[in-house]
Formats: structure tokens, sequence, C-alpha cells
């Protein structure tokens, strides 16, 4: 009883209006007109309900965040529908409003037709100019974390897993693309069908319009993208079926027939989201070297976790990004080699404890508490890294070896299931830590999950190639070498990364001039050491680069990139003022998301 009781609480998603233990969709059915013109999708959501044995009566609670519902209806045999009555809740800035159905007993399904707004969180409408040929307008949609709501009504939680389908209607110039199976050569321009046969949670439903085409890359993976941008996109990540491959050898089949990947316009908020079948990323990483694409292996890795194995609330996040980052890492180890995998590790772990050192201890613990918090709140590097160290604990310990077979029986046990940390650990203990008593109790399992900080004994990566790097920096910053006479000509970006952040904080303009005049910084496309240098540039008032971080600033939405620059800016009042300047011209083009974080920064 009380066990139960515990995993009752557990499950319970704080970020959800919905009761899918009382009735629980099923399956989405949309057809929806997506008009640009006002910013609005517009249409109907048919959803498929099926009630608990104990609730015989009673209204479907439903997500909603700025939707316009014009009607409900509810029908037994999905034939004939009879208006319901329905009422939509006071509004919660982080939550929205429930969105309230009266049913009778007998409904099995729910239809509303309704409308989103044009400022809907989980939607951006570009303008022709964002985009890369400047003609068409643009949109897509981002869903994590809790942001299907404001384009669909449903029940907006992990914890609900549902098959979907969608009829799209747009331009007729334009083309229409989802995470779920699609025709890459629509008979009919402008009308568009989607089927997803596997039940997802809510937030991984995806939609994006545009002016972009298709390019393969093998047989089951390839491109979309603006068509200036197919070609060199296509080339970046054409290592995308080894990297499957990869990924198949170590945790099982890749269940989700292709992989696709659409590459968005700069203003897309994230580095990459693992949509199924079509994984969105940013065009940020198109270095031309390939050097960027972890990114790929990342997305990819959340075919198993996240996608197969999905975090049944928020609180959870970590078993979606922690066995992500562990996974990307295997497949880039499997890929590109153990240096650069070295190379990654070693950057991340200076993330994350570059990061960790400005959290709350509260903040700093794998199952945290975000009750009455946005789940965003939740996105740092600590579900990432330490969430992907805790693995490598587990792996260190009992072995390469076992540790794979116990990945593989867990994606296989818990294969399309959203599973709580509670039910993880205690698979965990049964399948791993029970047979080996001594190697447990090496693991501090307690203070992994629900501990500030990082345990001591989390393994550590190093980097010969790093080792030397650093080297190089302390002896051009003791003036013992000239930046132009260090030998960097077959650095990896990777190698570029760490040399900028092994130099101190201050520099100065000399300092600044000469590493510019040797390595050409404010003119690299390499957008992760741009981003790096900029930061550079405002710490140190380089202002040569002050262009370049306005163009950049305007042209770029990367979350990531964007955060810390203005950050940078904001802490003098020169800064702040000329953050607000560029911010005036460039918040237009950036994601809801993104500039409600910027927002708060210049406040
Ligand atoms: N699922 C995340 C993106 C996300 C998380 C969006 C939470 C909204 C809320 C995605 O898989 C991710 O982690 N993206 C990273 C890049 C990755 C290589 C670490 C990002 O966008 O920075
Ligand atoms: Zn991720």
């Amino acid at each position: 009883m009380e066990q139960s009781q515990t995993v009752r609480g557990q499950r319970q998603d704080l970020h959800s209006y919905s009761n899918p233990e009382q009735i629980r969709v099923k399956d989405v059915s949309l057809d929806l007109d997506v008009l640009f013109r006002q910013k609005v999708i517009k249409g109907t959501v048919t959803l498929a309900v099926q009630r608990a044995k104990d609730y015989k009566e009673g209204p479907v609670i439903l997500d909603s965040r700025g939707l316009d519902v014009e009607k409900a209806e509810s029908s037994a045999d999905g034939k004939t529908f009879a208006e319901a009555k329905f009422e939509v809740g006071k509004n919660d800035p982080i939550l929205g409003a429930p969105l309230t159905i009266q049913l009778p007993p007998d409904a099995t399904v729910v239809r509303i037709r309704y409308a989103s707004r044009p400022d809907a969180s989980g939607l951006q409408w570009l303008t022709p100019a964002q985009t890369a040929r400047k003609k068409h307008p643009f949109l897509f949609s981002q869903g994590e974390a809790i942001h299907t709501r404001s384009w669909i009504p449903l029940q907006d939680t992990p914890g609900v897993r549902q098959t979907y389908s969608a009829k799209i209607r747009t331009p007729k110039e334009l083309l229409a693309v989802m995470s779920a199976e699609n025709n890459p050569n629509p008979k009919q321009r402008g009308e568009y069908q989607f089927h997803m046969p596997h039940p997802i949670p809510s937030y991984l439903i995806a939609i994006a319009v545009g002016d972009i085409v298709f390019a393969p890359m093998s047989k089951r993976t390839g491109v979309y993208a603006e068509r200036p941008v197919v070609a060199k996109a296509a080339k970046e990540f054409d290592d995308t079926e080894h990297m499957m491959q990869a990924a198949e050898e170590l945790y099982g089949p890749y269940r989700w027939g292709r992989y696709d990947i659409l590459v968005l316009p700069p203003s897309f908020p994230f580095g990459g989201m693992e949509n199924p079948r079509l994984t969105f990323a940013t065009p940020t990483v198109l270095a031309g070297d390939k050097s960027l694409v972890s990114l790929v292996a990342h997305e990819l890795a959340h075919s198993w976790s996240g996608n197969l194995v999905t975090n049944a609330t928020w609180r959870d996040f970590w078993l979606n990004e922690g066995f992500t980052v562990y996974i990307e890492r295997r497949i880039q180890e499997k890929v590109f080699g153990a240096e650069r995998s070295a190379m990654e590790a070693v950057l991340e772990r200076q993330d994350l404890e570059r990061e960790m050192a400005t959290l709350k201890p509260e903040d700093q613990v794998l199952h945290i508490n975000l009750k009455g918090r946005d789940p965003d709140d939740g996105f740092t590097q600590v579900p990432y890294i330490k969430g992907m160290l805790f693995l490598r604990s587990l792996e260190a310990a009992f072995g390469g070896d076992r540790f794979d077979t116990f990945l593989k029986g867990y994606f296989e046990h818990f294969a399309f299931q959203s599973i709580t940390t509670q039910e993880f650990l205690d698979y965990l203990q049964k399948n791993l830590l029970a047979g080996n008593p001594e190697l447990a109790a090496k693991i501090p399992i307690d203070e992994w999950i629900n501990k500030p900080g990082i345990p001591a004994s989390a393994p550590r990566a190093t980097s010969d190639a790093f080792t030397k790097v650093a080297g190089y920096a302390k002896d051009w910053v003791d003036g013992k070498i000239k930046a132009s006479a260090i030998p960097t000509r077959n650095w990896t970006t990777q190698e570029w990364l760490h040399f900028l952040t092994a130099l101190p904080e201050k520099l100065d303009a000399k300092q600044m001039a000469e590493l510019d005049q040797a390595f050409h910084f404010t003119k690299t496309g390499n957008d992760e050491i741009l981003d790096q240098w900029l930061l550079m540039a405002i710490r140190n008032h380089y202002t040569a680069a002050d262009a370049r971080l306005r163009s950049f600033l305007i042209e770029v939405g990367r979350r990531k990139y964007i955060k810390p620059l203005y950050q940078e800016l904001a802490k003098t009042p020169e800064g702040k003022a000329k953050a607000r300047e560029i911010y005036r011209v460039a918040r237009p083009g950036y994601h809801p998301i993104a500039a409600a974080t910027i927002d708060e920064i210049l406040k």
C-alpha cells in the first residue's frame, strides 16, 4: 500500500492539468490549416480516449495555452458526434489553462475545433527575411518541454503516450514535414498526410513548413533543408548511417523506420530536437568539417533514450538527457575514435563544473524538485553531464560488456513506456547491482541522484592532445611563444575550443589583437569557436569584433550561444546599453523561448 502510494506520487506530473489516470488519450488525429498571414494553425483535433475501469463518468481534462477553442464534440462510435460542454479554466503563466470537456459515459472520441494564437509559445513563424532564400515564410514547432499545448489541446505530459496522424494544408509552394511517416514526394503540393504508428509522448509531436527540399544520404537517412543549405548539410551529416549502425550494435535495432534531419533557419533556439524520425537541427553545426556532428549522434541516441524509453515527468529529465549524452559518447567513440570522444568529454566536464558553480544546491541534483517552477529551469548541464557521469561510473565499476548488456535489456524492457527515476533505480537494483553487492557498494547511488555536486568517485576524462594545447596557451600568456608560432595546423575544433577556454579571462588589447591576427577568430565560420571568441571580446572590450557580434546576435537565435553573450554584455553599463540596442533589432527574429530568456537578462 505504502509502496504504491509513493509510486503514484512519483508519477504525478506537476506540469499538466490532465487526468490520464481517469481517462487517457490513446490517439491524436489532426486536421489543420497552416495560415501564414494570420500566424495561426486552425482546424480540428480528434482524440481517442479510454476510461479507467473505476472512472465510469466524468470529464476529460486537457492542457491548453492561449488556444481559441470554438467547439467540442464527443462520440461513442467515432461517426456520430454530439456537442459537448467545455470550459477553459484560469490561465497559469507556466502551465497554461485546463480545458475540461464533459463527456457521456460511453464516449470514446472527442473532437475539438480550435485555433492557435500568433504568439503560441511552441511555434515560431519566420518572415521570408529570416530564411536562406528570403522568398517564403517558414514555420516550425518546438514541443519540449510543455509547449505542444500551445498548438494542440491534449494531455501534455510525457507520461501519456499516443499514436498520431495528421492532415495538413499549407500554401502550395511550401512543404510540410512532421515527426512521423511521410512521403518525401507528395503527389499534391500543399496537402500533406502523416502517420506515427508508435505511441509517443506529446512533446515529440512536431511540424515544420517551409520552402524546403530533400536530399537522401543513405537508404534510410536524409536531410531536409532550404535549397541553398541542403547539399552542405547532406555532406556534413553523411556519417549518420554509420552512427545508426554503431548505436544498433550497442542497443538493438532502430525502431522508427527512417531517420532524417531537418536543418532549420538560424533562429531555431536549440542545437537539436529529437523529434522521432525527423531530428530538428540548428544550421550552426554546419562547420564544413563535420567537427560539430556529435549533435546528430546525440539526437539519434534519443531514438533509444527519450523516445523509446521516456521520462515520465520533467523531474526525471535526466533519464532522457543523461542516458543520451552517454550514448552520444559511445557512438562518437565508434565513429570518430577515442581521442576526439575524450576531448568532447573533457569539454563537457568543464562546462558542467562551470555551470554547477552558479547553481543552488537543490538544482545540482539529478532528481530535481520542480514544484511551482517552469520545467525549463531544469535545463542545465546537470541532467546532461552529471547524468552521463553516473552511467559512466556504473560502466567503470561493472565493466563495459556487462553494462552494455544491461542497457540493451533496459531499452527492451521499457520500450515505448514512460518511466520514473525510481522505476529505473528499481530495475538497476534488480538487474545489475543485486548480482554483485561488492561492486554495487562502490556506487553512491543516493549521492548521485539526490545530493548536490559531483561524487568524488566520478570517472574523469583526460586528453593528451588537450594537455599540449593548454601548454601552448600558457606559454603564449607567459610571453614564451608568439601566437603565430604555435603549431595549430592540424588542430580540431575541440582543440581550438580548449585553447580559448584555457586562456585567462582577462587579456589586454594587444593580446586580443595578436590572437585575432594570427588565427582570424572574428572571421571564423565555426559558430562554436566564434561564440567563445565573442565572449572573450566582450570581456576584454575588443571592439574590432563589435560588428561580428552584432550580426551574429541578430542572425542566430540559438539560446546556448546568445544567452552567455547577452549575460556578459549586461555586466557593464556600456555593455548593457549596447545589448539593448542590438536586442531591439534582434528580438523580433528570436523564438519566444529565446526571447523570454533574454528579456529576463536585460529587464
Ligand atoms: N531534447 C533536447 C532539447 C530540449 C530539452 C529542448 C529540453 C527543450 C527542453 C535535445 O536533445 C538537446 O539536448 N539538445 C542540445 C544539444 C545536444 C547536442 C546536447 C541543445 O539543443 O543544446
Ligand atoms: Zn538531448
